[in-house]
């Protein structure tokens, strides 16, 4: 089976963190395809495309999957990479494919899904989920029994439902033949039709999710798959006597003495937190220095930034690759382009370029 994940570009609306950032959700994503018997994925990408294959070629061998990449010359939008893979998509044997949105969090019940899309015989199967607002997410209006989609409507201004979108594909073929190669939306232009052809079923999705596109959500997101790792595997989280609620550290970052972390902390490969340092529902990429007695809440460091001793960085701080703060600076809420320095206070939400 194959499938393609829809990694986009810039992400524009968690700048400064552009590409790299999705890299954790994607493999927590091909992990789960993998588990659902996908042997090949496809990442539909207009950036960089050589920063996200050097990452995952020792997980491709890992896990035992293929992965490649579908680079864009101009953004396609949600349809438009799956006209520009179709070769890549399609081998012949007829059978469904996964089409997953790479900036939401959630769990991954794919092959309930694939039981699911082979019960009901339609074109295309989508996950959907309940949120408190729906007029940001395309929103579903389907027959409960059945699961058959009535209504699916992009960015409603109007109510329609609380029933959205959830950013989870299994689509027949044919739905290829639906798409043509240019800039396209499969919610605008494409669920809309099936829909109305009573060829589109949607399926509650269980359990936590969100789309993390915006840093607030991200900071929640994180918080609720922490939540659900505890559930499932709480091994893989720390504890000691410096670890408050859920907490994730990579194995080759280095905590100093005194420290206190959490809860809902993520910190990342190489990342080096030095003595008395204090985190709580942050984000820490790759390669990040934390000097000592620094305190850092509710914000995301990018990667290989360092933040100084005794500073404090807190209210959705963004700091962008290679950002360093100077020590004793306070952010309010400040978000930080790519190879900043930075020597001043930042004492109210903006951004630093
Ligand atoms: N390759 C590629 N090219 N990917 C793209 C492009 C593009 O031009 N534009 C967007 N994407 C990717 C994004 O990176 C993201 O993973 C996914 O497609 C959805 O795009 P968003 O821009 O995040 O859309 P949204 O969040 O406003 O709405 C979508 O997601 C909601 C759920 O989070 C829609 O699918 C809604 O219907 C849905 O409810
Ligand atoms: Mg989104």
């Amino acid at each position: 089976m194959k499938a393609l994940i829809l990694v986009g570009g810039f992400g524009t609306r968690l700048r400064p963190l552009t590409l790299s950032f999705p890299k954790p959700m994607i493999l927590h994503q091909i992990e789960a395809l993998k588990a659902a018997g996908v042997t090949e994925v496809v990442l539909a990408i207009n950036y960089q495309p050589e920063v996200m294959l050097n990452f995952l070629k020792d997980f491709e061998a890992k896990l035992g999957i293929k992965i490649s990449c579908s680079q864009e010359t101009e953004p396609l939008g949600t349809a438009g990479p799956l006209a520009l893979a179709r070769d890549k998509l399609i081998d012949g044997s007829g059978e469904p494919f996964f089409v997953l949105n790479s900036d939401v969090i959630s769990e991954y019940p794919l092959e309930e899904m694939i039981e699911f899309h082979k019960s009901h015989g339609g074109e295309a199967s989508i996950m959907v989920t309940k949120v408190d607002e729906p007029s940001k997410y395309g929103v579903v209006v389907m027959e409960e029994s059945t699961g058959q989609v009535e209504k699916f409507v992009e960015k409603p201004k109007l109510f329609v439902g609380n029933k959205i979108n959830a950013g989870i594909y299994l689509l027949n073929p044919s739905v290829l033949d639906r798409i043509e190669l240019r800039p396209t939306s499969i919610e605008k232009e494409v669920f809309p039709k099936i829909a109305a052809e009573q060829k589109l079923y949607a399926m509650v999705l269980p359990g936590f999710w969100m789309d993390i596109g915006q840093p607030r959500d991200y900071i929640t997101g994180l918080r609720l798959y922490l939540d659900s790792l505890r559930k499932k595997s709480s091994s893989k989280l720390a504890s000691g006597s410096n670890i408050v609620g859920n907490v994730i550290v990579d194995e080759t970052a280095k905590i100093g003495e005194g420290c206190l972390i959490g809860p809902d902390v993520a910190i990342g490969p190489g990342c080096i937190v030095e003595s008395g340092v204090r985190l709580s529902r942050c984000t820490i990429m790759r390669g990040v220095r934390i000097k000592k007695h620094a305190c850092i809440s509710s914000s995301i460091i990018g990667w290989h930034s360092t933040v100084g001793q005794w500073a404090r960085v807190e209210n959705m701080t963004i700091l962008g690759e290679d950002v360093h703060v100077c020590d004793e600076i306070y952010s309010n809420g400040g978000v930080v382009l790519p190879h900043k320095e930075i020597k001043s206070s930042i004492l109210k939400p903006e951004i630093v370029m």
